[in-house]
């Protein structure tokens, strides 16, 4: 098989001290593939948040490490040179801004040259299928086309992993399996790795491989 593309070795996470502190991941250990979906199931409370937000470098591992192509991810270093990108729950689009507004943002913040953006916004709406809604805010679109033109900004940076917490969970049923065709075929398409936290059993139906966190630990089912 391909060399992993991100790595958690050994990551524990404990939040509090003493008395109060929570063990949230107890030694994960998991590797992330080129071109593979994979789904992270879990009950509430069980760390798939937690452990996105370490993989995507936004929260630090109590111990252990995260390493991206045999590099340990330096802070947010990974996300803002755009290689690890995140989908949520809420979709986290900025009301005020138009749908290729919001797109653009990562591109700005890395400083891509105007004529450049433009270019990669709209291969990127065109890719989630809202090419004709690039000027309408977030407020005139649907949770469904909300939640595409989240995943428009998260594939703009052309990352190599995708990081997804709950990503079907605003939705009804039918919209949210849409939005996981779409995804499973842009994983597929784009060679990216996925890693998909869901409770949605119709989710792991999708998937390449599932992964159950367990206290604190994963568990690997196929
Ligand atoms: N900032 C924090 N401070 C203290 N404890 C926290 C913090 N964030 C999470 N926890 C605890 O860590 C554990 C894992 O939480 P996490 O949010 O990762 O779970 P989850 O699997 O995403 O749950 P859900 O399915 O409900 O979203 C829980 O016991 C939670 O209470
Ligand atoms: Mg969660």
């Amino acid at each position: 098989m391909s060399e992993p593309v991100l790595r958690a070795i050994g990551v524990r996470r404990v939040y509090g001290d003493g008395t109060a502190a929570v063990t949230a991941l107890d030694g994960v250990d998991l590797d992330l593939h080129p071109g593979e979906f994979v789904v992270l199931r879990g009950r509430s409370g069980a760390g798939k948040s937690t452990l996105l937000a370490i993989l995507s470098g936004l929260d630090a591992p109590t111990a252990g490490r995260v390493e991206l192509n045999g590099r340990p991810v330096a802070d947010a270093d990974a996300v803002r040179r755009g290689r690890v990108a995140s989908v949520f729950q809420s979709f986290a689009l900025i009301p005020v801004l138009s749908a290729s507004e919001n797109v653009e943002v990562p591109l700005r913040v890395r400083r891509v040259r105007p004529d450049e953006r433009r270019r990669r916004v709209a291969e990127a709406l065109a890719a989630v299928g809202l090419a004709g809604h690039a000027l309408q805010r977030p407020a005139e679109l649907s949770g469904g086309q909300q939640q595409r033109v989240g995943i428009a900004r998260a594939i703009v940076g052309r990352p190599s992993v995708l990081l997804a917490d709950e990503p079907t969970g605003q939705l009804d049923s039918e919209t949210g399996r849409s939005v996981v065709d779409l995804l499973v075929r842009l994983v597929h398409e784009r060679s990216m790795s996925a890693l998909v936290a869901t409770h949605d059993p119709s989710v792991a139906e999708r998937a390449d491989r599932v992964v159950e966190i367990r206290d604190g630990r994963l568990v690997h089912h196929r």
